[in-house]
């Protein structure tokens, strides 16, 4: 029996909010509160969009999460200057955690990320971290045309991770997205980097619990 792990890539191997400090010029000291409204606002976005069966991929998404941000707040968003923020958001940073733990698992489990990103947004910003070389492979719900947390997403994941008869474990730092694994019958590993983020209880629990990437060689073995 082979545990094939797949990653979410925003939010737990690269962070969203590494486009605060890109967006002072703009917020100043609210620029953090407007990078947390535009991720909210981009997974409300695709939900809803998952919903509708209106699909638009995650970059549209994205840019019009933005556009909905810096409205809410009056600011202003020249076209050059959303497309320099679209572009930005294609190197957003790792988190510290991200690049050591997938060398340590690197080997030893088929490793896979797993994300509403495109393949070519995935490439880039797993590329630019230098994350990509230790997956044996990436997986976009761009194929399904829906979003996570679909189950027909989750499905796909395990067809195109070859996982068939073996389990799957998604790791990531997204309740809503380990509760959505969960029930669509993944194994999934919560990643609570913030002690103060809940787990939405609705009875469907993880398979386990980290607080850090470098957790997981450990706890995989007891999955
Ligand atoms: C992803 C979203 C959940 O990477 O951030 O799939």
């Amino acid at each position: 029996m082979t545990l094939y792990v797949a990653f979410d890539v925003y939010g737990t191997l690269v962070d969203p909010m590494g486009m605060a400090d890109l967006l002072v010029p703009e917020a100043g000291s609210d620029a953090s509160a407007l990078a947390a409204l535009w991720r909210e606002k981009q997974l409300e976005f695709s939900f809803r969009k998952g919903l509708m069966k209106a699909y638009e991929d995650f970059g549209i998404c994205t840019r019009q999460a933005l556009r909905y941000a810096m409205a809410s707040r009056g600011l202003p968003l020249s076209p050059e200057r959303e497309d320099a923020l679209m572009t930005a958001y294609l190197t957003l940073p790792a988190f510290d955690d991200a690049a050591d733990a997938l060398a340590a698992l690197d080997g030893q489990y088929p490793l896979f990320a797993f994300s509403n990103g495109t393949y070519s947004a995935l490439e880039k910003v797993l590329g630019h971290n230098r994350l990509l070389a230790h997956l044996d492979g990436l997986v976009s719900v761009d194929d399904v045309k829906s979003f996570k947390p679909d189950p027909a997403v989750y499905a796909y994941a395990r067809r195109a991770t070859g996982a068939w008869d073996d389990p799957l474990c998604l790791v990531s730092s997204n309740a809503w997205d380990v509760i959505g694994a969960r029930a669509a019958g993944l194994k999934a590993i919560w990643v609570q980097r913030d002690k103060n983020k809940v787990l939405e209880d609705w009875g469907i629990r993880p398979s386990a619990v980290i607080h850090s990437l470098a957790d997981l060689p450990e706890v995989l073995k007891t999955l």
